[in-house]
């Protein structure tokens, strides 16, 4: 018999029981759901709205039902529906009459909000915890790479010259924004729906704040109606988590270019990278292309959940059950990759040589040239009209700018004098972008510590 059978006559139709029920995928929110009612429960025994020797059998057996889960002795049945139900059935069947009142007061609604809001609670701490870990694997590669010159690029042509540690730099940027959206996210998450029973609230004299405070949250809902139906702290988490798989998965697509034949920057560990099934040659970054591939499945979730979300009237309707599929496969998807991303760029090789070698060829030192010019006296508009006909006529002779002789120099601008080849050097057009934010080397080493500062300890 349902625990909602009541004013059934008949029993649901057995692809009905398997459609309605969500067991196979809400049973990892078990702890969340147990933890929750021993916290509701212990709440009714002290308001006396149960009695208090009940409560406390209900808290005591739902301690060892979570063991039983934890040790693998319990069955959940598709006919108990959901997590919620299958739960509070196992607690009946063990204590009878005493189990048949921890649901005073609440609903599944109310039930389900909260479960939902400590598992993404839980999960964003766990997802914040990879973050930081990548990005101190970021610092601690940029640290050793200060001095590394490589090609920085604008639609994928060399622009101007950056360093190793600089380009590393930027995603660590990016991978702390991400961290602040997932504590924003969290910050909204962090309220505590019980007391809205099935969507209009409910006349026990509950203490909602006793409950937010045993299961650590922050405030308490203030519209019953809200806390059982917007789902707005979920999309939230799946759009934080979109962003940060967006970064990780442009940061793949570098490493898959870095790592080719063409590029030749770094080569990916023989440990993360694998083989073709018939090229012998072959040496593929999967890890990466990988990431860049799942990221999708998690923008799905964010699409799912939005569009599903949409057209749902106030307040609960089962089209939220759907919320939950698209939660877990979102957070199960970045945790498996942010620990194999961070190895993997922890173990690639650096070709410190390719990357030089990349700054030198196709002028990255141009802009440099027309500010040297600037710096003589010539308008910028005026220095880039000159440097750009030495630049049509370097790439006739097949020449870098730094392999000019003077008198080739002086007949394209009298200005020119020994001084540019100094000022058109890598290292040099390097060390002169020191305002906060460039490449120099000072800048750049000063960023490193402020982030391992703004980043804690490891
Ligand atoms: N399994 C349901 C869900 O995931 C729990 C809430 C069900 N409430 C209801 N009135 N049917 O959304």
């Amino acid at each position: 018999m349902k625990l909602w059978g009541g004013r059934f006559s008949k029993a649901t139709d057995s692809r009905v029981d398997d459609f309605n029920s969500s067991i196979r995928f809400d049973a990892r929110l078990y702890r969340q759901d147990i933890k929750g009612s021993m916290a509701h429960a212990e709440m009714l025994g002290r308001q006396g709205i149960i009695p208090p020797g009940d409560a406390e059998l209900i808290v005591k057996t739902l301690g060892e039902i979570l063991s039983d889960i934890e040790a693998g002795k319990v069955a959940f049945e598709i006919d108990a529906e959901d997590i919620h139900m299958n739960i509070e059935k196992i607690l009946i069947g063990r204590i009878g009459e005493a189990g048949k009142r921890l649901h005073t007061g609440r609903s599944r609604n109310d039930q389900v909000a909260l479960d939902l809001r400590m598992y993404v609670k839980d999960e964003i701490d766990a997802v914040c915890g990879m973050i930081k870990n990548l990005m101190h694997a970021l610092l601690d590669i940029a640290e050793a790479h200060t001095t590394t010159v490589m090609p920085g690029y604008t639609h994928l042509q060399k622009a101007q010259p950056v360093t190793l540690a600089h380009h590393l730099l930027a995603y660590f940027e990016m991978f702390m924004r991400d961290l602040g959206r997932l504590a924003d996210a969290r910050g909204r998450t962090d309220v505590m729906p019980l007391g809205s029973g099935a969507l209009a609230g409910t006349t026990y004299p509950l203490d909602r704040e006793f409950v937010a405070r045993s299961l650590d949250f922050a405030c308490v809902s203030r519209n019953s109606l809200d806390a059982v139906s917007d789902r707005d702290f979920a999309i939230e988490l799946l759009s934080a988590l979109s962003v940060a798989m967006m970064h990780m998965s442009r940061f793949c697509e570098e490493l898959i270019l870095w790592n080719s034949h063409e590029f030749g920057f770094i080569e990916m560990d023989d440990a993360y990278s694998t083989g073709s099934s018939i090229m012998p040659q072959k040496k593929n970054p999967d890890v990466a292309e990988l990431i860049r591939g799942k990221t999708g499945r998690v923008y799905g979730g964010l699409m799912g959940l939005l569009t599903t979300m949409k057209g749902i009237p106030l307040a609960y309707n089962k089209d939220m059950q759907e919320d939950k599929e698209a939660v877990f496969d979102a957070v199960d998807t970045i945790k498996l990759c942010l620990p194999v991303f961070t190895a993997m760029i922890q173990t690639m090789r650096l070709n410190t040589g390719a990357m030089k070698k990349g700054a030198s060829g196709g002028f990255t030192n141009a802009t440099d040239a027309a500010d040297y010019l600037v710096k003589k006296g010539l308008a910028f508009r005026e220095a880039h009209e000159v440097v750009g006909k030495i630049v049509a006529y370097a790439l006739g002779a097949g020449k870098a700018l730094d392999e000019f002789s003077m008198d080739e120099f002086k007949a394209c601008s009298p200005v020119f004098e020994d001084d540019v080849y100094e000022a058109i050097r890598l290292e040099a057009c390097v060390a002169g972008r020191s305002l906060v934010g460039g490449p120099a080397k000072g800048t750049v080493e000063a960023a490193i510590l402020e982030g391992r500062r703004r980043l804690g300890p490891r």
